[in-house]
Formats: C-alpha cells, sequence, structure tokens
C-alpha cells in the first residue's frame, strides 16, 4: 500500500515538470457529449477535446459513460500526453448509473441511511466499471420551496435528516477511504443555498440570513466533509449577491477554514465564464482569477463559449487563462500549486496512474445485475409514503379483489418510472407499475390498463431534452391518441373493476434541473380522470409518481389509498406492485411537510414560534395553513403506540448528552415498518429557536404484538445553533422539551433542564 507520504512525494515531482498550461489543464474539465445527442454546434467537440488532452490542457472529462469511450480517451492522456497524467471521469451518478435506483428525495423518504449507502456503493460499483471516477453528487441543498423541480434531487427541507443521508451518501460512493476499490469519489453539492432561489424558480437570485446558512443549509455539507466527501462543487447562483464560484468567504473561510474539508472544489457546469454573465466578473481573465483567488480549484466548463449573443463557440474554459494571469502577476502560481496537487493527489489515491483502464467485458456483467436490481427494488419498497389507506384498503384482499382496472398515463411509462437524471440506464428491462401488477397478480387476476389521457407534457420544453435519452423513448404518447375515447375506455373499464389502481403525477422531466413549476397541480387532464373515476364508485387507489408534493386536496378526498412512490427506479413497478398486495410493508415517511396549495409555501414544520402561536393554523383566511400531511408522516398496514418516554436526567450540563429511552409497541395483527422520531426544542436562550426540530430517528420493523425499548443519545452539539444576536454558535442554558412519535406532530413529551457546565467552559464545544 503506497504511504501518504510517497503519494506526496510523488505529486511534487509531477508538479515540478509541468508547465503553466499543464497545471491549468489539470484544474480544468470538459463535457464530452459523445453518446448522448449532442448539440449540432457541439459537433467538433471530439476532435477539439482529444487535441486538448493531448496537449496535456484537460485534467477531466464528464459525461462519457461507455467504457470503450472512457478507455480511449484515456489512452490519449496516458500514451500521447507529455506527462502522461491520466484523466478524471466525471458523471451525474445521482440514483444509479445502468440500475436506476428511487430518485435521492424518495431515498430520503425511507428514512434509512444505511439503505442510501447500499445504493450509492452499487452505483459507484456501475460507474468504476465503465470507468467513471467521481459522481457529483450526494445533492444536500436543502429544499423548502417544492415548485424548485431540484427539490427531487435532495433530502428535502430537514437539516439533520440532510446531514445523515449526505453522510450516508458519501460513505456509499466513497468506502472506507478514497481509493477503495469499485468506488468512486463523491461530490456533495451545491455549495451553498441554491434551494433558496427566489420563488422556487430555478436559478434565481438566493438571499439567505447568516443563521440560516449556518442553521439550515450548512449542516448537510458539514456532515458530508466529516465522512470525507473527496469533492464539492460549488453552486451556480450566489448567496446576496456574490455567485458560489468565487464566494471566497464560503468556500475558503468556511468550506475550508471552519469545516476542514481537504478535497478539491470544483464550479458548476461553466460557472466560471458565468461570472461574467452574472454581471460579477469583467471578462474570462477576471472570471478566472477571482474563482481561483477564492479558492476553487476546477472549472467545470462546457467546451463552448456562449457569448452574450447565445451563439455557441467551441474554445477553452476560462481557467485556460491562468498561465497569462500568473505571468502577469495577477495570479500567484502558489494557487495553481495547491489546486493542481489536490487533483493529482486524489488521482494517485484512486490508483489511476497504476491502473488507468477499464476491463470491458467485466463491465457488462456488473451492469444492471439481479443483485443490484434486487436492492432497486428494496429501495423503492423502503421509500414509498402511504399517505391515505382509508378502511384499509390496502393491502388488495385476494379474496375480494378480483380484477384491477390499471389506469393512468404513467402507469406503463417507463421514463416517468425512473425520474429525471439518467443517461445510461436500460429502459427496455425498467418496470413499470402496470407490468409489475401483472406480475404479482398472477395469472387467475384480471388486470386491464387504459392511459385514459395522455402523457402530460410541460408548457415549455426542457432545456435538456437533447441530452436525455429518455425523451426520445416515450412510446404512449407518440402513438395517436384519441382523447375522447381513451377517456372513456378508462372509465368503464374502471367500472367493470373492483379495484382502480390510478397511476399519475409528473413527466420525469417535470422535475430536475430547469424544471421549477408555478403550480403544484396534476399536470394536464389526470386530476379530471381521478374524478371520474372515483364517479364511478369503483375504489381508487392514487399511486403518484412525482419529485416532489402535488396539490392532493381534491384526490385526498376521492381516492380510498394515496401511495406518493415518486419516481421508484428500475424495479419500481415491481415494488409498488409488491407493496400493494402486502408482499412488502410500507414504512417510507416525508422528507418534507406536504403543503395544501402552492399558495402556502414555502412551509416547513421547523418554523419559529414567533407572535400568537395560537393562530398558526390560521395565517391565511381562505384554508389552513398547516400541511395536508405532516414532516415524517407515512402510514404502515397496521399500527403502533408509543409509550414510556424516559430521560436519563432531568437536568443535564450544558456538555452532557441526554439519553433517551422509548417503547415502541405494534398493537395490530400485521408487521409494521415504522421510523420512530425524536423532536427537541428550545424554550428561550440567545435566539429563539423552531418550535420542534429532528434531533433523531431510527427506522424498525415490528412484528404482531412485538415491543422494542429504544434507546436515543442526544449530543450536546445537538442544541448548538448559531445566534445572530452573538454572531457566534451558542449552547445555551434553558429548559428543552422532547418529543418522540410517528412524524413532527409527536404528542409523547417530556422536558429537561440545561445548566450551565459545572466542568468545562461551554467554549470548549463551540471551536
Ligand atoms: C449542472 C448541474 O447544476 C449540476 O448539478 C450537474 O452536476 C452539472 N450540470 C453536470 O451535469
Amino acid at each position: 500500500m503506497t504511504t501518504k507520504e510517497t503519494l506526496q512525494q510523488r505529486v511534487d515531482t509531477l508538479l515540478a515538470a509541468m508547465t503553466l498550461e499543464e497545471k491549468a489543464g489539470q484544474l480544468s474539465q470538459y463535457f464530452y457529449l459523445s453518446g448522448v445527442t449532442e448539440p449540432p454546434e457541439m459537433a467538433a467537440q471530439t476532435e477539439f477535446l482529444d487535441s486538448e488532452i493531448r496537449a496535456g490542457r484537460a485534467g477531466s472529462l464528464l459525461f462519457v459513460s461507455n467504457p470503450g469511450e472512457t478507455n480511449r480517451l484515456q489512452h490519449i492522456a496516458v500514451e500521447e500526453s507529455r506527462l502522461g497524467i491520466p484523466l478524471l471521469f466525471g458523471f451525474d451518478v445521482i440514483h444509479g448509473l445502468r440500475t436506476i435506483f428511487p430518485v435521492p428525495l424518495a431515498l430520503a423518504a425511507s428514512w434509512d441511511p444505511q439503505l442510501a449507502e447500499q445504493v450509492q456503493t452499487i452505483a459507484a460499483r456501475e460507474a468504476r466499471a465503465v470507468g467513471i471516477h467521481w459522481a457529483f453528487a450526494p445533492m444536500v441543498d436543502i429544499a423548502r420551496d417544492p415548485r424548485w423541480g431540484r427539490i427531487v434531487e435532495g433530502a428535502g427541507e430537514d437539516p439533520y435528516l440532510g446531514a445523515c443521508m449526505a453522510a450516508a451518501q458519501v460513505r456509499g460512493f466513497q468506502g472506507e477511504a478514497l481509493g477503495s476499490p469499485d468506488r468512486i469519489i463523491a461530490g456533495p453539492k451545491h455549495f451553498i443555498g441554491y434551494g433558496a432561489a427566489l420563488g422556487g424558480r430555478d436559478y434565481d437570485e438566493v438571499n439567505l440570513s447568516e443563521s440560516e446558512l449556518r442553521n439550515v443549509y450548512l449542516p448537510p455539507f458539514a456532515a458530508a466533509v466529516e465522512a470525507g466527501a473527496g469533492n464539492i462543487m460549488t453552486s451556480y447562483v450566489g448567496i446576496n449577491g456574490v455567485p458560489g464560484a468565487a464566494d471566497r468567504q464560503l468556500i475558503t473561510e468556511v468550506l475550508r477554514g471552519e469545516l476542514g474539508f481537504d478535497g478539491f472544489l470544483v464550479s458548476d457546469a461553466n460557472a466560471v465564464l458565468d461570472l461574467i454573465t452574472h454581471r460579477f466578473a469583467r471578462d474570462d481573465h477576471d472570471a478566472a482569477t477571482r474563482a481561483i483567488c477564492a479558492g476553487l480549484d476546477m472549472e467545470m466548463s462546457f467546451g463552448v463559449r456562449s457569448a452574450e449573443d447565445f451563439t455557441l463557440k467551441l474554445g477553452a474554459g476560462a481557467f485556460a487563462t491562468l498561465p497569462d494571469a500568473v505571468r502577469a502577476g495577477s495570479v500567484d502560481e502558489h494557487l495553481l500549486d495547491e489546486a493542481v496537487k489536490r487533483v493529482l493527489l486524489l488521482k494517485l489515491r484512486l490508483g489511476l496512474f497504476e491502473h488507468p483502464y477499464v476491463d470491458e467485458e467485466r463491465a457488462k456483467s456488473t451492469l444492471n445485475s439481479p443483485g443490484h436490481r434486487e436492492i432497486a427494488r428494496i429501495a423503492a419498497e423502503r421509500s414509498a409514503v402511504l399517505l391515505h389507506n382509508e378502511g384499509g384498503v390496502l393491502p388488495f384482499d385476494r379474496s375480494v379483489v378480483r380484477s384491477i382496472a390499471v389506469i393512468g398515463p404513467l402507469a406503463d411509462d417507463k421514463p416517468a418510472t425512473l425520474g429525471p437524471w439518467v443517461f445510461a440506464h436500460d429502459l427496455e428491462t425498467t418496470v413499470t407499475v402496470l407490468e409489475g401488477m401483472r406480475r404479482v397478480a398472477g395469472a387467475d387476476m384480471r388486470v386491464e390498463y387504459a392511459p385514459g389521457v395522455p402523457t402530460p407534457k410541460r408548457r415549455i420544453p426542457s432545456p435538456f431534452a437533447a441530452l436525455e435519452q429518455q425523451s426520445a423513448d416515450t412510446a404512449p404518447q407518440s402513438a395517436p391518441f384519441d382523447e375522447q375515447a381513451e377517456f372513456e375506455r378508462a372509465v368503464e373499464l374502471a367500472s367493470s373493476s373492483d379495484i382502480a389502481v390510478l397511476v399519475l403525477g409528473e413527466a420525469p422531466d417535470m422535475n430536475g434541473e430547469g424544471a421549477s413549476r408555478s403550480t403544484l397541480d396534476l399536470p394536464g387532464r389526470q386530476l379530471e380522470l381521478l374524478e371520474a373515476v372515483a364517479a364511478t364508485g369503483t375504489p381508487v387507489i392514487l399511486v403518484l409518481l412525482s419529485g416532489r408534493p402535488l396539490d392532493l386536496r381534491c384526490a385526498a378526498k376521492q381516492a380510498a389509498a394515496i401511495l406518493a412512490a415518486w419516481h421508484p427506479g428500475t424495479e419500481g413497478g415491481l415494488a409498488i406492485a409488491r407493496l400493494l398486495f402486502g408482499d412488502a410493508t410500507p414504512g417510507g415517511k416525508l422528507p418534507f411537510s406536504w403543503p395544501r396549495s402552492v399558495g402556502q409555501v414555502p412551509l416547513i414544520y421547523s418554523h419559529l414560534r414567533s407572535h400568537q402561536p395560537q393562530t398558526s393554523s390560521m395565517r391565511y383566511w381562505d384554508e389552513e395553513s398547516t400541511p395536508l400531511y405532516p414532516f415524517g408522516f407515512g402510514l404502515t398496514y397496521g399500527e403502533v403506540a408509543y409509550s414510556n418516554l424516559t430521560l436519563h436526567s432531568t437536568l443535564i450540563d450544558l456538555d452532557d448528552t441526554l439519553k433517551v429511552n422509548v417503547e415502541v409497541r405494534n398493537i395490530s395483527s400485521r408487521p409494521v415498518e415504522e421510523v420512530a422520531q425524536l423532536y427537541l426544542h428550545q424554550r428561550y436562550g440567545r435566539a429563539a429557536r423552531p418550535v420542534r426540530e429532528l434531533k433523531a430517528f431510527e427506522r424498525i420493523r415490528l412484528e404482531p404484538g412485538e415491543t422494542r425499548t429504544l434507546p436515543f443519545e442526544i449530543p450536546a452539539s445537538a442544541r448548538r445553533y448559531w445566534s445572530s444576536a452573538e454572531g457566534a454558535y451558542v449552547l445555551d442554558p434553558s429548559t428543552f422539551d422532547v418529543w418522540v412519535g410517528s412524524a413532527s406532530t409527536a404528542e409523547l413529551h417530556a422536558e429537561f433542564l440545561v445548566q450551565e457546565s459545572t466542568s468545562e467552559p461551554p467554549t470548549a464545544l463551540l471551536n
């Protein structure tokens, strides 16, 4: 095993041999779009980039997922460039590469960090097999406005759940340490605050107070850094007018200085040149200089320059100007050296110098293997959230349900089953809900299908349509569709069946990047279809495929059951069918507060008590200001009861850990999946604190009648927060409430007092 010292020496030796152009090259990453549909302006890209690699002017590429192509490009770098430094290949491995797992928001809804870790371990194995070394994931941006399309990529609204999911995914991608076999570098993103875009509009400005930044948006990044993330991506947007790629205070002082991040920082795509677009930098020299001086290490570049008139021109990124900047004395060469060292060290730690190529045969057997698909199915089962189940209509009773009408535009839609951010998937082997229902129902049950309405379409097309294979593959709506006849056929089918399973929601291009919405309606005529089907009197099971909460006020009145199944991935349809038939037990919980209507957003459970808390559910005169379903909510088939909440002491010191025990009992005759959640509230201190905040949770399974005592340990750091009154992190002596239960509305309560430390001074915890 190579020691750190020898790696460092190898880095130094390489660095000493490098020209300024080669140094800038190691800091330049380019999109390489061969293999996916490329915009015509970029057709000459292959030739351009091959020559940049040969000249040592490109150190990393993104978007290559074909092992033959990664090998071809790697051969150029290793055998034809002067120093033979291998390329680092990055990719958006967001929820799988070939085997597609539920979208990240769904994984968060599993409240199962171990599962998230396992999923990203598999994603890493598949990625590494084709020559990818680095995932631009996990996205750890807190998202509190579901109009923002990228809510689907993260863990929702809560900093603690977000931190747990962030750390788990980093561990999954990277393994024990960077360079572990079959693992890749994790790149948590987008540092920082991207999710707070005004109006939920992707790329719009972000204005955050320091306390919101530190108490809400920073914890998932801190957890990812602590888990050893090798890379972090900065944000397109900036906070308070300073774009992410050039915010020295945040990336150097907070991220590196305070959090101790020691990996390398990459910009988002074209975000260095974008500093000009933002009206922040004067020109590309100024942009590159300010980014590197702020602490950015690598520029991710389209390899095309987008002029103000929107014409595209092939060319190097802004970092190609750095050699001149060093020669002109505007950038200290030492800054380049530090950045290059970080990149080279990672290439060495990954073993790329020893093993630059991949085994193309091995890649074939790794991708989409049965073992990977099985975890994809389990992940989809554990992610689904049962929102409503009137009279226990679910799971189906096979002795009563003999015929099922599967209805809706998404019931047999493979791209919608997979969701956004998939580029190297296998559409053919994707299991839709219809297929899953047919398999699980078995030969002696009638399962028939009618789409009812066409697949909903965006009014303004996705800016990424050209990149996504899925957009060309949406078979159902490309065939001629007689809307009236199909609508009637669906309704008739429902009336002649025992149960109607309606699969409605969002097409995959309706969420993700560039996919913000101004409403949360079920797009198109889907609600009308649901109402017509419900009017037949046949019980309706609504299976919702989406990447965000939708407005379910009407649907909740008409459907007997609602299962939020997100975009569940490769085996999603099978997972959903198994849940509906009771072969699997639902136990997911919401990672966000589900609003009643779009007018309520942002709506969060951990709000401040503020003035007149007794009217907090009546803040609008036209509608309740509570959520339709609270944060942490989700049903199972069965029921649990919580009791005996005990604290090890009701008086603790400032820096003490609180030990909590609670009993959870399955009081039903079915096995249950439950997530026990613990919330804290501080009654007074140096800033007002939220009404309650999640501080611990555990997902468990209980057999009928089983009781389990769950121990939770709440360290002092869970009470630490940023007080804007102090301009510092503080720990307050105060009275605290603690609740444990099934959701953020948990009622089982205890309280404890925190007194000034009698031993250590509190500042010990603050640094
Ligand atoms: C832009 C997105 O913001 C980022 O999340 C993604 O990783 C890059 N493009 C690369 O595709």
